[in-house]
């Protein structure tokens, strides 16, 4: 039997706290869905073809991982890819209370799902994509957070904004 996550999320962009997530899950499971959040509703500052595509940029040369996309309720999802596990990750208290309410609706929703915290790195235990973002804005250096080519689509993104 494979053993299959599914680790969702905006990935406006994907950091390498993102990726130090996915490593990790690869070590507890066969396989890992990375599924990047196609919601209209939110504003996202790139396209979901774009976050896929720096999502894969990241993942390229792992077989463990396939990135995909998902739009509507995170547990449709999860039964259309007969998938029974979330992965999230916990980096400070202060996530814990949006987590904890966002896994026990998806539990309301779908009962045999399970959704499993991660902790990063603590290198990355206070990075976040929108801190990502506010830096890459204000000309700030960012390595070490995100990979080349997403230090490159931020630069390429704040310099045609202008
Ligand atoms: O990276 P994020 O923004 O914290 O990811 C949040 C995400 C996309 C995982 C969450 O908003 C989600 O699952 N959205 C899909 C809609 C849904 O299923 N909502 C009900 C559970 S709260």
């Amino acid at each position: 039997m494979t053993r299959l996550a599914v680790y969702p999320g905006s990935f406006d962009p994907v950091t390498r706290g993102h990726l130090d997530l996915i490593e990790r899950t690869c070590r507890l499971f066969d396989r890992v869905i990375v599924a990047v959040s196609n919601n209209t509703a939110k504003k996202h500052l790139f396209s979901v073809n774009d976050r896929i595509r720096l999502v894969e940029d990241s993942v390229k040369g792992n077989k463990q991982v396939e990135v995909d996309t998902f739009s509507g309720l995170l547990v449709d999802y999860l039964r259309k890819r007969k998938a029974h596990v979330i992965i999230r990750g916990l980096r400070v208290v202060s996530d814990l209370d949006y987590e904890f309410q966002m896994a026990s609706m998806n539990r309301s929703l779908f009962p045999e799902v399970e959704t499993v915290f991660l902790m990063p790195d603590e290198r990355f235990t206070y990075l976040s994509s929108s801190m990502v973002r506010e830096v890459a804005r204000m000309g700030g250096a960012l390595d070490g957070f995100v990979t080349p080519s997403v230090r490159q689509a931020l630069t390429r993104k704040y310099r045609l904004r202008g």
